[in-house]
């Protein structure tokens, strides 16, 4: 019966678009209205990078978003990359809800995880594929004795009348895959999480799940063929890449589970603090007098109100969002930010100095261009180009007021 192999990875724990820009892809809401989409016989599986990253500032929630999302949404079998399989207590709480694979399980402790897993499409009568998991290696197990070990359980695997071999492998820790098992023939299929797409010497098809795939779901049509000697296999289908760009509107019970878990969890997260002004920082106010010009295009751009989506959308004592809509934010010894919006000082540093010297002190930074990528990164700002975003707030031509000057 021929089937699709529907394949996700790299989450990271993102659950949700946070709006920042209208281009922004990935969420779980789109991710589940795809995989709705996809209907009639199919496999579903995660190649790994399922987990935030543990140093995230808003990880209790990502991690609750995501544990909620999976225990929903019906995988087949997920596979633990070497991140997740780090975090130890998120992993063993996934493994709760999740049919995961490992094959170098030792790393995982008392998780009970296990090397393969037999898996039908709907409809099917007996199990099509061996699904196993492959990468996490750990002091106690070198990546040649993971590579035996493959090659031990593939023709048990076999054995149990499935047509085909599928590994996910996290080759973010087996770099390119050098070792993987002796045992793999044509038909078989990896999935190389953080790796390129080759093919082996056994004619295997390596298909390159890229780190960041958290913005797509791939799938990959199987054929059943019989073989030579009567015995049966699949044939794959190149993968095909679906984006989840804007243009996909979230599922909305989806988006319910991630709003109802948020709802519960953001009460546990310290609430930023609005922080003592430092001595050095003169406010945005106090530049007008001087630089007048500079002032209208700062107080017409965005940046002069960027705290005010996070209001409206409710978001305004999140961890995670006030960072890059505020001045003055700080992690330590209390998380917290100085005042709202991206002010003058943001880019330019302290400027008491420069004030009160009437100008005379160049304290201030003349060209900040380097500290947008800080906030207009990849994921907030994907089309963040320093030339035309700087014509938007294009301002300091001008030559600083010089009755105001004494
Ligand atoms: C890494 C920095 C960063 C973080 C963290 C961040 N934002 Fe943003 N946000 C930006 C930038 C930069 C823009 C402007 C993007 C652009 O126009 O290219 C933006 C824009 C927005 C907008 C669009 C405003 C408008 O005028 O349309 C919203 C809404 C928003 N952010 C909400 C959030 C929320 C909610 C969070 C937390 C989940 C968050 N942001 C976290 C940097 C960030
Ligand atoms: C009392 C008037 C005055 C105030 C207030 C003032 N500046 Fe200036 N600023 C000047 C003068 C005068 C210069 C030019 C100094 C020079 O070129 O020697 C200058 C230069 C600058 C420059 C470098 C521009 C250049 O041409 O070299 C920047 C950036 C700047 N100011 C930012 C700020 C910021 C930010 C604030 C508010 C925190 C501020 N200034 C407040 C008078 C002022
Ligand atoms: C501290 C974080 C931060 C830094 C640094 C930053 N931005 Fe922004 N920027 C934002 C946020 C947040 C928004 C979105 C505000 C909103 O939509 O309400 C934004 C919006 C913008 C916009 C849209 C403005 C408008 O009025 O339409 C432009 C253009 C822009 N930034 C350019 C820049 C450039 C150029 C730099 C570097 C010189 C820069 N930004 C540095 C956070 C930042
Ligand atoms: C989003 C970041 C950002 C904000 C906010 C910002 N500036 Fe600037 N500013 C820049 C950049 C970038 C340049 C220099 C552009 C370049 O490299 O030519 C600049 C240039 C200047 C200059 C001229 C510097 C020179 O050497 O010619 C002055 C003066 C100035 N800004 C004042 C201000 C004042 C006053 C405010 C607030 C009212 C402000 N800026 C807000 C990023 C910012």
């Amino acid at each position: 019966m021929p089937f699709r192999l529907v394949y996700t990875a790299g989450t990271h724990g993102y659950a949700e678009p946070c709006g920042c820009s209208t281009m922004q892809t990935g969420g779980l809401a789109r991710r589940a209205t795809i995989l709705a989409e996809l209907t009639g016989p199919r496999i579903l599986l995660d190649a790994g990078g399922i987990l935030p990253p543990a140093e995230h500032l808003a990880y209790a929630l990502r991690k609750s978003q995501t544990l909620a999302y999976y225990a929903a949404a019906g995988y087949d079998v997920a596979s633990l990359a070497a991140d997740d399989a780090a975090q130890v207590e998120a992993a063993a709480e996934l493994a709760r809800s999740v049919p995961l694979v490992c094959l170098g399980r030792e790393s995982l402790g008392a998780i009970p995880v296990p090397d393969y897993r037999l898996v039908r499409p709907q409809g099917a009568d007996r199990p099509v594929l061996a699904v196993f998991g492959y990468g996490v290696t750990s002091s106690a197990l070198s990546a040649e004795a993971l590579a035996r070990r493959l090659d031990t359980q593939i023709p048990a695997a076999r054995s149990q009348a499935a047509d085909a071999i599928v590994v996910l492998a996290d080759a973010t820790v087996a770099g390119e895959l050098p070792d993987l098992g002796a045992e793999l023939r044509v038909g078989d299929l990896v999935l190389a999480y953080g790796g390129a797409s080759v093919t082996l010497l056994s004619g295997v098809e390596v298909v390159g799940v890229p780190r960041d795939f958290g913005d797509r779901v791939g799938v990959i049509a199987a054929t059943p063929v019989t073989r030579a000697g009567g015995s049966s296999t699949l044939r794959w289908s190149p993968p095909q890449i679906i984006a989840l760009g804007a243009e996909v509107a979230g599922d909305e019970a989806t988006r319910d589970l991630l709003v109802r878990t948020a709802d519960a969890v953001v009460p546990t997260l310290p609430k930023p603090a609005v922080l003592a002004r430092p001595a050095g920082m003169a406010g945005s106010p106090a530049c007008a007098g001087c630089h007048a010009s500079a002032f209208a295009t700062w107080s017409a751009s965005k940046h002069a109100t960027a705290f005010t989506p996070l209001v409206e959308k409710g978001k305004s004592t999140r961890p995670d969002c006030v960072p890059c809509h505020t001045i003055g934010f700080s992690r330590s010894p209390v998380l917290g930010y100085v005042a709202e919006n991206v002010q003058c000082e943001t880019c330019h540093g302290l400027g008491a100095d420069h004030v009160s010297s009437g100008g005379k002190t160049l304290t201030v930074l003349r060209e900040p261009r380097a500290l947008c990528g800080g906030c207009h990164d990849k994921a907030e700002s994907p089309e963040f180009y320093f030339p035309t975003y700087w014509r938007t707030i294009e301002h300091g031509r001008e030559a600083p007021k010089a009755a105001d000057v004494p």
